[in-house]
């Protein structure tokens, strides 16, 4: 009763939060139509909105030589459009000043009315009349990501400055929508008036109008936007509950160390829970505080990255086995280098702890870089799939305890971390297992940092074949509900100890998804002899039936088209414990000498 009270507080202050953050995320690509002024050239715009040619011109094919632009006519100028201080929609550019350049000059003349004088002046620190020449001062471009309430249809948006002699008919004409839609989306702006700026939805390089994504990636969410009023609820909050459990109280604070505010503190409230589920004898290298290494000290501990040290090999990089510090650790080499952004978000995700989730130690960022993880001893969910010997094979209970802690890892950082993370790489090598055959996911936060690695306007897509979602391999749509698709597949390779992807011919490059493979045998009227099929032979009898069926149909329910109709991380946890607790009769003890686990597995 008092942990309903106590989440229900939690969530009413997350929710709070989002209400007065006016924007949560911002998308990877916005336009601003930049009129061409008598003079002005490629090489300038590329220089001011610090964006290549070549960029620019993949989205402008109409622009035949890049050394001839037509004056008179507008281009299209690629950017990101960011949610700033959780407060609006916008792009913030470096320009260098020259001398006699004024903040007047700079909006009207060189950004050519995509900003104002009066918005230049307020992103900067100068006073209007001591602008530094050389120098650089910050020049904020708003943008849109679309409305849904206006219309899912439209999702790539021109930042539009309004000029003398155009009218509502005119731009409508000129970006083909109709002239209801762009009043919808610019409410209450006057298209005559010459001067201002509108919203007006865009065609993409292949010449059509892309939807709006549901639900980018959920960004943090920022305390900077938060006002007075909310702070006043965390304290009750928090005054309340430091009343009823210090303990539980310091579980929000965390959230604030969490975004950067504070530095050490533990996760009492994790520890709590760990104590709860964990398992004996559990270690790591107990560190409160991000930690930086030095190049010098992990190659010491890994011999210098030999290949005897050598444990795996990712999209991202190596990873190699090292001695930190009296304790075992795992390594991986990233070769990209880390910048301002991705540092920041290294720091955070070494205050994220959970017994199901691999924890990050600390980093290194001379020369590539270098991410410390606690070692896991026992390798990852595919080899032990994929072994030949029956006798080395998983039994069914320890699956079912697999598949609830990657879960319990997953709904934790899709709920209970800030910012929240949705890890869009679940599948069974980075599901990791430890000695006493408990899981733990690897990897989470490493696709959001790897967006800040690269320039490239386009989302790249992380992820592996087999284990993405239709929204998400055609779209980019990025939802929790991805993970929870994979998650999905997960499963299914716990059954049938298949490969994501099933060859079904060798040679040819064809093959069926593990997916359509289950979908095909659940949707009979009788799947039951076909499922028996499809399940793992190294389980021999000691199994139920009965559970792997409920384990299938929870796959199923997670690996739905229509991400809206699969269950979130949450109620899936809640599904596998009630199968854990069935699994109860089953005699794993020849299998593991320790009780205590046994006690875990069987949830007693
Ligand atoms: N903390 C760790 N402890 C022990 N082994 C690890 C650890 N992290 C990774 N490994 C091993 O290294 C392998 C490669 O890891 P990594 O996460 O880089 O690649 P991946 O998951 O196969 O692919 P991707 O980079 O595309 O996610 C893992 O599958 C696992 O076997
Ligand atoms: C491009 O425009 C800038 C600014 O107007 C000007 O200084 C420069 O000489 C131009 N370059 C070319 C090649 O025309
Ligand atoms: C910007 O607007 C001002 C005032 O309407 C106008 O004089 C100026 O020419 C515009 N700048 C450009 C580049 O169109
Ligand atoms: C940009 O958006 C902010 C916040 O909505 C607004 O205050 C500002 O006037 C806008 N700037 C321009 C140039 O329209
Ligand atoms: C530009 O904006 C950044 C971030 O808001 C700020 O820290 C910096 O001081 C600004 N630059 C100037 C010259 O004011
Ligand atoms: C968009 O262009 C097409 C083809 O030129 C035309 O048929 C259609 O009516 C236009 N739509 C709008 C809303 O202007
Ligand atoms: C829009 O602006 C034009 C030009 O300034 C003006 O003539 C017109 O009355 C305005 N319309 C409305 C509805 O305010």
């Amino acid at each position: 009763m008092k942990l309903l009270f106590h989440t229900t507080l939690f969530y009413l202050f997350l929710i709070l939060i989002q209400v007065q953050a006016k924007c949560r995320t911002g998308c990877t690509l916005a336009f601003a139509s930049y009129y061409i002024w008598q003079g002005s050239n490629l090489t300038y715009i590329s220089t001011i909105f610090n964006q290549q040619i070549s960029e620019i011109l993949a989205y402008n094919p109409q622009v035949s030589s890049q050394d001839q632009i037509n004056t008179g006519t507008r281009i299209n100028v690629p950017f990101s459009c960011d949610c700033l201080n959780g407060d609006f929609l916008g792009h913030t550019f470096t320009y260098n000043t020259q001398h006699g350049d004024t903040y007047d000059k700079i909006a009207s003349n060189f950004y050519a009315n995509l900003t104002t004088e009066d918005w230049v002046r307020r992103v900067n620190m100068y006073d209007p009349t001591k602008i530094p020449a050389p120098g650089t001062i910050n020049v904020t471009v708003n943008c849109s990501c679309g409305d849904r309430k206006v219309s899912k249809d439209f999702g790539l948006f021109m930042t539009w400055p309004l000029r003398p002699g155009e009218s509502l008919s005119s731009i409508a004409v000129e970006s083909n929508v109709s002239e209801e839609l762009l009043e919808k989306y610019n409410p209450g702006s006057n298209f005559s008036a010459g001067s201002g700026l509108v919203f007006v939805p865009a065609k993409d390089q292949t010449g059509n109008f892309p939807p709006l994504r549901i639900s980018r990636v959920i960004a943090g969410i920022s305390i900077a936007g938060v006002s007075g009023a909310l702070i006043l609820v965390f304290c009750i909050y928090a005054g309340i509950y430091r009343r009823k459990k210090v303990v539980e109280a310091s579980f929000l604070e965390d959230h604030y160390i969490q975004q950067g505010r504070g530095s050490g503190g533990t996760l009492k409230k994790h520890s709590e829970t760990t104590a709860l589920f964990a398992s004996p004898g559990l270690t790591g290298i107990t560190v409160d505080v991000s930690v930086e290494f030095s190049y010098e000290e992990l190659a010491k501990a890994t011999n210098d990255f030999s290949n005897a040290n050598k444990i795996g090999q990712g999209g991202f990089g190596a990873v190699y086995f090292a001695e930190l510090r009296g304790e075992k650790a795992a390594i991986k080499k990233m070769d990209m280098q880390a910048s301002k952004e991705f540092l920041a978000e290294l720091k955070v995700l070494t205050h994220v702890h959970h017994l199901n989730l691999v924890r990050l130690i600390g980093y290194c960022v001379e020369g590539s870089l270098f991410l410390v993880y606690e070692f896991i001893e026992n390798g990852n969910l595919s080899q032990h799939l994929r072994k030949k010997d029956q006798r080395d094979s998983l039994p069914w209970p320890a699956r079912v305890q697999i598949a609830l802690d990657s879960a319990r890892g997953l709904e934790y950082i899709h709920e209970h971390t800030v910012p929240l993370y949705i890890h869009r790489d679940i599948k069974s090598p980075n599901i990791l297992i430890d000695k006493n055959f408990r899981a733990k996911v690897a990897d989470f936060g490493l696709a959001k940092l790897t967006e800040f690695g690269n320039n490239s306007l386009q989302t790249r897509l992380v992820g592996t074949f087999g284990y993405m979602p239709p929204e998400y391999a055609q779209y980019g749509d990025v939802s929790p509900k991805v993970d929870v698709y994979a998650f999905g597949v997960v499963l299914f390779e716990l059954i049938s100890a298949r490969e994501a992807v099933v060859k079904t011919n060798e040679e040819v490059t064809e093959s069926v998804g593990l997916v359509a493979l289950f979908e095909d045998v659940l949707d009979q009227s009788d799947p039951r002899e076909d499922l028996q099929k499809l399940i793992d032979p190294r389980l021999g009898d000691d199994y139920s039936f009965d559970a792997i069926c409920k384990m299938a149909r929870l796959a199923k329910a997670c690996t739905q088209e229509n991400p809206q109709l699969r269950p979130s991380m949450r109620s899936i946890v809640v599904a596998l414990m009630t199968l854990s607790s069935a699994t109860e009769d089953w005699d794993v003890g020849s299998l593991y000498e320790n009780k205590a686990l046994i006690n875990i597995m069987s949830g007693r």
